[in-house]
């Protein structure tokens, strides 16, 4: 089942990646299907923890498409692997629970399937090359935004992996899901002002660290500079960043507990969680 989570992590992120750059008018097509992949992650998860397993959320890569046609061609080709990875578990789990679920999973991906083969049918030869930027970033702000888009990566995942397998007591407010969710808002809102600015998103830097971006104050500092920078050089930019700015400064104010990187969140994805309290406590003491 983690390898199904991992499916459904990739779809994600390709598809994502495939409807900030390059969709065009399927862009909300595309996410909307990148939404049922995110839902079925979330059941995947939530049964893995059920089954006292640990869900898998290392990090995924996304190898850049430039042109509509080869990522639709791509999409449909990772439909088809996708079924016939659940069809294979499938028959190789004997739970119905779980085959129901993965039965229930199928009948998405074959859907998808079918919208992909739609898109492609519709797709003109000339469609879907990307447009030119309205205004190109400088090295150094791309080089900002990458890294706060790879930064918001690690955030969705560590919030991602903190709601599945930490037990919660009640909380007032926004919870650790709501948190994922606005950092993938977040994210969508980075890859789009670099598409925008000119430069393709990397889902991940080459060294597939996160950033040097170490704790959540320097990230709305990073955030207040870019803010700077835009506020003559690309102003549509300046209300997003200034939401983004609210939004992390009141995570900061609610969270209590110690930031991990994607790097560090791979290096103990056996029981992080565990590792991570037994920390905090011996901070506290
Ligand atoms: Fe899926
Ligand atoms: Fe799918
Ligand atoms: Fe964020
Ligand atoms: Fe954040």
């Amino acid at each position: 089942m983690n390898a199904d989570i991992q499916g459904e992590h990739d779809a994600v992120v390709h598809y994502l990646m495939h409807a900030w750059t390059v969709a065009q008018v399927y862009g909300p097509q595309i996410e909307a299907i990148a939404r049922d992949e995110m839902q079925h992650l979330k059941w995947l998860a939530h049964t893995v923890v059920h089954l006292r397993g640990t869900p898998d959320f290392s990090p995924r890569m996304v190898s850049p498409v430039s042109d509509l046609k080869s990522a639709v061609t791509a999409d449909i080709a990772a439909e088809n692997a996708a079924i016939a990875q659940y069809e294979d578990h499938i028959r190789q789990i004997s739970d119905m629970t779980v085959q129901n679920l993965l039965r229930r999973i199928v009948l998405d991906e074959r859907d998808h399937r079918r919208q992909f083969e739609e898109m492609l049918s519709k797709i003109d030869e000339t469609d879907g090359e990307l447009a030119g930027p309205s205004m190109v970033a400088t090295k150094e702000v791309a080089q900002n935004l990458q890294k706060l888009l790879s930064y918001e990566y690690g955030q969705v995942l560590e919030f991602l992996f903190r709601y599945f397998v930490e037990r919660h007591n009640e909380t007032i407010g926004m919870g650790d899901e709501d948190r994922a969710i606005e950092e993938m808002k977040h994210l969508g809102w980075i890859a789009e002002s670099m598409v925008a600015l000119g430069t393709t998103p990397s889902w991940l830097p080459e060294d597939n660290q996160t950033g040097s971006i170490e704790d959540g104050s320097d990230e709305v500092k990073a955030y207040e500079r870019l803010a700077e920078w835009a506020q003559n050089a690309y102003p549509e930019m300046i209300p997003r960043l200034h939401r983004i700015i609210g939004h992390e400064q009141y995570q900061n104010l609610t969270r209590h507990i110690r930031l991990f990187t994607v790097g560090s969140l791979k290096e103990s994805v056996s029981n992080p969680w565990h590792k991570d309290v037994s920390q905090e406590k011996e901070r506290k003491n």
